[in-house]
């Protein structure tokens, strides 16, 4: 069968620095397979993992086991990362050496309930860190002041939905982010913050790439598109960390996407079952939602919108991550995110999103449902192979996706081998006068 991409723009496919993924341990609530397979559906063609888990990702032996189960099940490109935590700051050595796309660090607690690394430890893990080149992605809120406030409106009462705002204060980012600035202008250590979701915490953030820290940061859909406004109307549904905020929190974000203060688009895809979502007490329900899926096709119907230029989004979605991770083709050659990783796209088409048929098959719940969307990938190619045709998933292609970080070191090899027969050939050719 001829295939036809008349009327469809060619994009990079977007690569997501944040998902989870949930497998090992919670695979009840998404696997590899369905996980990848929702990227795949949503033009996104690398992940990066993250190491919440059960067992963490936070030995050697753990990311082998998660490879593992990524090579066998991954219809996309995959990265995972490794914990940095209190308690295992002696193995990042060994996290590095067995193949992780970087570190991630809650300074905040989160699902997994994984313990927050003092600021001692943090400075350590650092100055670990730097000599290797690795990025360390922070879930930037600080721990202790978070757990006071949540203490204090409980036992005030307060479990109305803005309280769960209230008790998660833009302040506890602003200070994480400016504390891990200076920890990495410290050590040299790259660093990425994860789901901006305040104005208040951009200028911290601009404040840091003024003074040279190789930092940068993401922000997610919902941050975007949803606000306070919105609690009444989705309930527990909205549960996230850290928080949807006001509608002037918002705007500030969409203006620093165009000012460079933020650099990316990730989705912090985070599956629960519907029933964990729904809770009367909207506290108690559990954080997070599907995300990967929807990602661009909310994008590009913002494109339409006149919120962004298409060109804006490639290079939120794709150019900077690849760039701020290694993974953009030095100039001149050939490399990873040049290895064919594609999302065709018809920003003509109109479709509802509709939750019933996310492929994050045990995690059916999104508030963005029955929201409809002008701009959808119609086909995903990754390493140059269809992953979705015509808007459908290939099931054959289950298991082709690879991990990054061993084409990165395969591309370096080639990039070395092409030069040392460039040379050969150069030594061979006679000169002439
Ligand atoms: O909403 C969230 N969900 N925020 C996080 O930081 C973790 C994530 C999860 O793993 O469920
Ligand atoms: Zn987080
Ligand atoms: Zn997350």
């Amino acid at each position: 069968e001829r295939f036809d991409a008349t009327g469809l723009h060619l994009l990079p496919g977007a690569i997501d620095v944040h998902v989870h993924f949930r497998d090992p341990g919670y695979d009840y609530k998404e696997t590899w397979e369905t996980g990848t397979a929702a990227a795949a559906m949503g033009g996104t063609t690398t992940v990066f993992e993250m190491p919440n888990t059960h067992p963490p990702t936070a030995t050697a032996d753990a990311v082998a086991d998660k490879l593992e189960r990524a090579e066998a099940n991954a219809y996309v490109d995959f990265g995972v990362y490794g914990l940095l935590a209190e308690n295992n700051v002696d193995q990042l050595e060994a996290l590095a050496a067995a193949g992780v796309i970087g570190y991630k660090c809650f300074m905040g607690n989160t699902f997994g309930n994984l313990p927050s690394p003092s600021t001692g430890a943090m400075l350590e893990a650092f100055e670990r860190i730097a000599p290797l080149g690795l990025r360390t992605s922070l879930h930037a809120e600080t721990a202790s002041i978070m757990a006071w406030r949540y203490e204090r409106l409980r036992a005030a009462g307060r479990h109305d939905p803005l309280a769960h705002v209230a008790a998660r204060p833009s302040v506890v980012a602003v200070e994480a982010v400016a504390r891990a600035a200076i920890l990495s202008e410290w050590t040299g250590a790259r660093i990425h913050v994860l789901h901006v979701s305040s104005a208040a915490e951009l200028r911290p953030m601009a404040e840091a790439k003024a003074r040279g820290v190789d930092i940068t940061a993401e922000t997610c859909p919902h941050y975007l598109r949803l606000s306070t406004e919105d609690y009444d109307r989705l309930g527990s549904v909205i549960r996230v960390n850290p928080p949807v905020r006001e509608p002037a929190d918002a705007a500030a974000l969409w203006a620093g996407l165009a000012d460079g203060t933020l650099d990316m688009i990730a989705t912090d895809h985070a599956p629960h079952l519907p029933k964990e979502k729904h809770n009367d007490v909207i506290w108690d329900a559990d954080c997070g939602f599907p995300g990967v899926e929807t990602q661009m096709p909310l994008m590009l119907d913002s494109v339409n919108a006149g919120r962004l230029s298409l060109c804006d989004y490639v290079r939120i979605s794709s150019v900077a991550p690849a760039k701020a991770w290694g993974l953009y083709p030095a100039k001149g050659r050939i490399g990873v995110g040049a290895d064919a990783d594609i999302a065709l796209v018809d920003m003509n088409r109109t479709e509802t999103i509709d939750q019933n048929q996310l492929h994050s098959v045990n995690a059916r719940i999104s508030p963005f449902h029955d929201v409809a969307v002008t701009g959808v990938p119609v086909h995903t190619l990754v390493g140059g192979r269809f992953v979705m045709r015509k808007r459908r998933l290939v099931a054959e292609a289950r298991g082709h996706g690879r991990n990054v970080k061993r084409i990165q070191n395969m591309s370096k090899a080639n990039i070395q081998n092409a030069d040392r027969t460039l040379a050969a050939e150069i030594a061979k050719t006679p000169e002439k006068s």
